[in-house]
This record gives structure tokens, sequence and C-alpha cells, in this order.
């Protein structure tokens, strides 16, 4: 891999590949491409649906900066004739582990759609088809990104706004039955569980970036109105290596949506409040009563820009990873934190028990798959 460059017109663009051509592809992936037009270009998509891959051919001539591409139907071949730089994959979960690391075999470095995996076992297969200085493999997780986030970030672990204390994450969204129809959803081998891994991981995730490692977890899982294999809701007491304690609600069964994190500190009241992406505005510090120092009160509430959330953001971390040949945002031991919570999370609540970092391993049935192959919570046949 070439030195690290700055990215300007030096360098070659990097050629990039997207695999699953459907929503969030066509959507987040396309706008991400289109703001690093300069860096990276697309040369190929692939969809086993070739409805699917027209449509977005169409799409892709609206977007500024992405010009003619390849279509393919099959992974496989694309990867032997383009050798992408880059793979970009919007597929359903349970295809994540096999096409990252079969685009990792091809040489390619891989940005994939949470969940990156189902489980911890596949989680630690996908890191075994990794190499040292690249191709690796990172998981999308754009909350992460904006300057909100890495400002709140900053203040947090410098220790600006004092040490954490306590804290709730909150992902209470609605998912009607319809959503459920689709067939991949709701089911553990297809979706990897619930609300839990599906729509909280945005949330949980940016808790663990926020705080850091956790230490043990108590937790409940339950289901209450969707006709699914997996939870449609789990709670959570989590304890953090440095002391704070916090509350998680992951629900896909709350009429009112709103997706929250707040972190009370020795200083102050760190909260966001969004539904699917922040901004600088969505982020509020609250003094504590007696705290006078307007000017570092200020500081906190100004970030020196305003970047929302999102894949283009993302992107940007790992467009500069590749051409450097370092590890990108969002791979590595951190990424595996965020599946072990979850796995932790299962286990907790189907065993009744406290699970604490690092105990789900090689031989735990929650390392295999998160309903660890429960009685109450086991795949149905034939579904
Ligand atoms: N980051 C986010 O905010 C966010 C939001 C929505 C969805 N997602 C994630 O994105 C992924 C895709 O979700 P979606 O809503 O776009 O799904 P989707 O069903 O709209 O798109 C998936 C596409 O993959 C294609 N596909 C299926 N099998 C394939 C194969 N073997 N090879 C190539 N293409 C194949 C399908 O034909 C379809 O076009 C999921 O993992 C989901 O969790 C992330």
């Amino acid at each position: 891999m070439a030195a690290s460059l700055p990215s300007s017109a030096v360098a070659p663009r990097l050629r990039a590949a997207v695999v699953g051509t459907g929503a969030i592809v066509s959507g987040s992936h396309l706008r991400a491409l289109a703001v690093h037009a300069a860096d990276v270009e697309l040369v190929a998509a692939v969809d086993i649906d070739a409805a699917r891959l027209t449509a977005f051919a169409e799409r892709a001539r609206e977007a500024d900066g992405i010009g003619e591409f390849t279509g393919y139907t099959d992974l496989d071949a694309m990867l032997e004739a383009e050798r992408p730089d880059l793979v970009l994959l919007g597929t359903p979960p349970s295809l994540h582990r096999a096409q990252t690391v079969a685009a990792l075999r091809a040489g390619a470095w891989v940005l994939c759609e949470k969940p990156l995996c189902l489980s911890l076992a596949e989680f630690d297969e996908i890191a075994a088809a990794e190499r040292e200085g690249g191709p690796y493999a990172a998981v999308v997780a754009q909350h992460r990104y904006g300057s909100g986030a890495v400002h709140a970030r900053a203040l947090l672990t410098s220790g600006e706004v004092g040490e954490p204390l306590v804290a709730h994450c909150q992902t209470t969204w609605y998912r009607n039955r319809a959503y459920y129809e689709v067939p991949w959803r709701g089911r553990w081998a297809t979706e990897g569980g619930g609300p839990t891994m599906g729509h909280g991981i945005h949330q949980t995730d940016l808790l663990l970036h926020l705080l850091g490692d956790w230490v043990e977890i108590r937790a409940m899982a339950a289901r209450l109105y969707h006709d699914v294999e997996s939870e449609d809701v789990s709670t959570a007491l989590v304890r953090f290596a440095n002391g704070a304690v916090a509350t998680v609600v992951n629900s896909v069964i709350s009429p009112d949506e709103v997706s929250r994190i707040r972190i009370d500190t020795v200083e102050a009241t760190v909260e966001l409040t969004h539904l699917y992406g922040h901004g600088n505005d969505d982020w509020v510090y609250t003094p504590r009563s007696g705290l006078d120092d307007q000017a570092r009160v200020r500081r906190w509430r100004t970030p020196a820009s305003d970047e929302r959330s999102s894949h283009a953001a993302q992107l940007a971390g790992v467009l500069a990873a590749l051409r450097a040949g370092t590890r990108p945002p969002g791979g590595g031991a951190d990424a595996r934190r965020t599946i072990e919570f979850n796995a932790a999370l299962y286990k907790a609540a189907f065993t009744g028990r406290t699970v604490t970092a690092g105990e789900i391993a090689e031989g735990d049935p929650y390392y295999r798959a998160m309903h660890g192959d429960h009685p109450d919570w086991a795949p149905k046949e034939n579904a």
C-alpha cells in the first residue's frame, strides 16, 4: 500500500465496488461515494437481482461525480474481473461474513453494513482473513463520525467534562408488522437477533465509543408484539471499566420514536437526542449547578465544524486508512467489542445471570449464535 497521502490529485482515485444495491446502498452509500468522488470512483455494482441493479444504475446516473461502472450478478466474478481496492457491502446480514471474507481474500478492503456479522465466531473468522497493513474490514457505525460525536468523545476522554457517572442509552423505535414480513428480518439465522442487533446497535456502539470498555451486564429480553423468532425489546444494566453505570433499552415497539444517549458526568449532563442521524444542535451540555466558568461551558457547546453523522463522514476515515495502510475506523477490537456486548446482553437476558466481559469464548453457545441455543429462544424449525 502506498505511503500516507493527503486526498489530492497526486494519488490516483481508489476503485470501489458496491454489493447489494438495495435501500442503504442506493441511498447512504451512493451519497457517500458522491461526496468523495475526487478520491474514489465506483467501478462496479453487484446484486443477484438484476432489476435492483438497473434501478441502482438509474439513481447513480443522477448522482454527482458517479461515472460509468459495470454491473454484476455474482460477487466472485466481480472480484476476479475488477480487483477493487474497496468493497462497500449492503446485503442482508447473513451474507456479511462470507462476502467480507471473499472480498478480503481478493485483496479488497471492506466497509460492511451493520451488523458486520451474526456472532463472535463469525467476527473471529473475518479477523483471521485480514492481513497486517491491509486489507482490513470495518463496519458502518455512522453515528460515531459526525462532528457532535467526535467532539463529545474528546470532551469525555480528555476529562474536560469530568468523570462519567450515569448513562442512559435508548433506542425506542417503531416497526409495524409489514416490516417483519421481509423474510430475513426477526430471525436468528438471517438478522442475528431483534432490535438489539438490528436497531439499537447504533446507539450501544456509540455509548461504548463514548464510555469505553464495559465490564458486566445484566439484561432482560421479551417478545411482546411481533411474530418473530428473536426479541422485540431488550433492556440492560451495564457497568463500565471506568465505574460508570448505564441502562440500555432496545425496542421496535415504541410508537413515539427516539434515539437518545444521556451521560451524567461530575461536571455536566451530556445529551444526544435524535432519530436516525445527528448534527451539533442535537447535542446538549448542561453544566452542574455552581459551575460558573462560562467560557468553559461555551467550549463544550461549540465544535469547530458542523458535520452530520453519515456514511460519508465514516467513508472519509476509511479512505484515509486505506491509503495509509492502517486499520480503518470501525474495525478490529473496537468492532468486536460491540458484537461481544450484544452477545453478552443476550446471554444475560436468556440465562438470568450477570455476564462479564471476556467470558464468552469458543465453546460457549453464545460465541456461536446470539440465541445461545436457549430452548425458549431457539430458531423455529422450517421457518
Ligand atoms: N447503517 C444504517 O443506518 C442502516 C440502515 C438500513 C439498513 N442497514 C443495513 O444494511 C443492510 C441491507 O439493508 P437494506 O435495508 O438495504 O436491504 P435491502 O433488502 O433493501 O437490500 C439488500 C440487497 O442485497 C441484494 N442481495 C441479496 N443477496 C445478494 C447476494 N448474494 N449478492 C449480492 N446482492 C445480494 C438484494 O437483492 C437487495 O437488493 C442490512 O445489513 C441492514 O442492517 C443499515
